[in-house]
């Protein structure tokens, strides 16, 4: 296999139809924030972006896979059954843009709703993962260009300058991403999004759906322990970037449906009190205290239509699985 600089000099290219540019680095600001967020004498909490590193994509594979996990089975049940609306509405020729990409189960189906994609741009922060994943669509679909950027989805200025010369764009983002954010987030980063994909061309986003909270719960506390491993994950990357001494036997995983919020929480309760130190700064945790690790937002159709037509999109369709567990909006950027 042959290894050089990309024409671009920004990353490398590895097989003819594949690029890897990696623009991903954690600026102080961002170093920042994760200590206030622990430190915080209220709820301490931590982003739920540092789940993912190559532990983290991993595990969070194997919990597609899980009985209790549905949303992905739903999801990839749409794109299974719908593929005649998604081609109908989505244009030809275009180049696809995954935000959050993981694993390739998707993206195969949804490729195959599309004419001609002409090129496939995966972005992800867990770069290991990102790489392998990239490499095997790229031996699977030899015809198609792949260029796979390790970034944040949050910096829109790095990826607008890499993506401005692509002509006709879908925006790709399923998995219920969007509903890890808080209505407000979600709302600007669509709006980043709109403004990357440019005014006419479209974004796929995959909507998580409110229903039955036993359904709900189960999903997120599998009984083999996976969510569980995941949500501890979190902690070896906290210890990564810091030198910190986090021990994730001291914690145990929480996750419980929040009713006034519409969204699943998941914690690391601490199972004792500890101290921890980060960058000479000393942390306590008490007995019984929790680390808020992620959000799950689970919305109502006409929720998430709301938050959309004020993002700057017009909602082309809304597709569900026959449960109506989980649901695909296809939007067309309207306003910039
Ligand atoms: N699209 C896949 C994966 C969803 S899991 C699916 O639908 O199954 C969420 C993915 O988003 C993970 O791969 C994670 O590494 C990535 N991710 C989370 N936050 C991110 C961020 N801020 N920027 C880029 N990727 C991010
Ligand atoms: C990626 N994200 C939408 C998943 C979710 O359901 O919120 C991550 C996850 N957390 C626990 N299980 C899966």
């Amino acid at each position: 296999m042959a290894v050089f600089w990309s024409k671009a000099s920004r990353g490398f290219r590895l097989m003819e139809n594949l690029d890897f540019i990696n623009c991903f680095e954690l600026n102080d600001s961002e170093k920042d924030d994760l200590l206030v967020g622990l430190q915080s004498n209220d709820q301490k909490k931590l982003n739920s972006k540092y789940l993912y590193d190559k532990k983290g994509s991993e595990l969070f594979d194997k919990i597609t896979k899980l009985k209790e996990y549905y949303p992905t089975k739903k999801e990839l049940e749409i794109l299974e059954n719908k593929t005649k609306e998604i081609k109908n509405i989505l244009p030809s020729n275009s180049v696809v843009i995954e935000f959050g990409s993981g694993s390739n189960n998707k993206i195969k189906k949804f490729l195959k709703s599309l004419e001609s994609p002409e090129e496939y741009i995966p972005i992800d922060i867990s770069k290991e993962f990102l790489f392998k994943n990239a490499k095997e669509l790229a031996t699977n679909f030899p015809k198609m260009k792949i260029t796979a950027i390790c970034a944040d989805f949050n910096n829109t200025e790095k990826l607008s300058r890499i993506l401005k010369e692509k002509k006709s764009k879908i925006g790709f983002f399923p998995g219920s991403t969007i509903g890890n954010f808080c209505p407000d987030e979600a709302k600007n980063l669509l709006l980043k999004f709109s403004k990357i994909l440019g005014e006419n061309n479209y974004l796929v986003v995959g909507v998580d759906l409110k229903k039955d909270i036993k359904v709900i719960e189960q999903a997120y506390n599998d009984s083999n322990g996976v969510t569980a491993e995941f949500n501890k994950n979190i902690l070896n990357g906290v210890n990564n970037l810091y030198g910190s001494g986090f021990d994730e036997k001291n914690f145990k995983h929480r996750a419980f449906f929040n009713n006034e919020m519409d969204r699943i929480e998941m914690h690391l309760v601490s199972k004792k009190k500890q101290h921890i130190k980060i960058r000479n700064k000393k942390i306590i945790i008490e007995d019984g205290e929790s680390i808020h690790t992620e959000n799950s937002y689970k919305y109502s159709i006409k929720k998430f239509s709301d938050l959309v037509n004020k993002s700057g999109y017009e909602i082309k369709k809304v597709l569900t699985d026959k449960n109506s567990f989980f649901s695909i909006f296809l939007l067309r950027v309207s306003t910039l």
